[in-house]
């Protein structure tokens, strides 16, 4: 069976339509989304309404449960919790209901295990972020005594695209856009992206498991990123130092987390480089 897999989404319809169209022309028996449908972007019903049509099956990402309000934003960014409070605010309850009943996640055909964060934790597991060895290794071990048998664990969270392989006792990062996957390894995959990027790529990205081949495909997808944002600006959920030359972003993103929120809040005060 083919499997695509795609995570963090952040309603960005544009990314989203480019994405399951590009997916649709590779033959795929299921879609399976890693969470993060909502935030950051304008468009939140709409892409609910697009995964529930296209059945996606979805796990629930840290946004996904804070906008239904299962989990606090404390520990947010500054621009993700003013997104998750406009997420809310523009809900119908059907759409809350169905971000509410996201399952923190799901097995498909008792080969991959998907959560948004990590496998290992017993609550919270969409907000760990498995971006050290450390806690990879933690997700490897849970994978490895999961009652499903399964030996791949899709996460996302980071928006960093990403193949970890446990074997015999040593954690590797596998490279390339096609990826064998062996009998006797555990794996930790990552599609990256479709809707929020976090580095000077904008294109949407996403994998496609075939469990008949064990491979592991990567696809990239242009669309035209200007339309997100210029609805983003519109509403107000664009971050503030978006218009700031490029050398300057860098800077600031580079700050510790409490300067930057402070930084930002200083800005939204003063009313600089916001639209809305
Ligand atoms: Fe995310």
């Amino acid at each position: 069976m083919r499997t695509a897999i795609i995570s963090d989404i952040h309603s960005n319809l544009e990314a989203l339509e480019a994405t399951l169209q590009d997916i649709a022309a590779h033959n795929v028996g299921c879609v399976l989304c890693l969470g993060d449908i909502v935030g950051y972007n304008a468009n939140p019903i709409e892409c609910i309404q697009l995964l529930r049509k296209r059945n996606v099956l979805c796990v629930a990402g840290n946004h996904d449960r804070a906008v239904a309000g299962q989990i606090t934003t404390e520990g947010f960014g500054y621009t993700a919790a003013r997104a998750v409070a406009w997420t809310r605010r523009h809900l119908d309850a059907d759409a809350l209901a169905y971000l509410f009943a996201l399952p923190t996640d799901l097995t498909i055909s008792k080969a991959l295990v998907a959560v948004h964060g990590a496998l290992h934790p017993i609550t919270g597991r969409e907000s760990v972020r498995l971006d050290t060895d450390e806690r990879r290794r933690l997700s490897l071990n849970a994978l490895s005594a999961h009652p499903s048998g399964a030996r791949i664990c899709a996460f996302g969270h980071t928006h960093r695209l990403g193949i970890y392989e446990l074997r015999g006792g040593v954690i590797r990062e596998l490279t390339g856009d096609r990826v064998f996957l062996r009998e006797d390894g555990w794996y930790l995959v990552n599609p990256g992206t479709i809707g929020q990027p976090r580095t000077s790529d904008r294109r949407a990205t996403y994998m496609i498991f075939d469990s008949a081949k064990s491979e592991l495909t990567t696809h990239r997808i242009v669309y035209d990123t200007r339309t997100p944002f210029r609805k983003s600006r519109k509403v107000g959920l664009v971050p503030i130092w978006a218009a700031f030359p490029r050398p300057v972003v860098n800077a600031m993103m580079r700050l510790p987390t409490p300067v930057r929120t402070s930084l930002r809040r200083g800005l939204e005060f003063l009313k600089l480089g916001t639209s809305c």
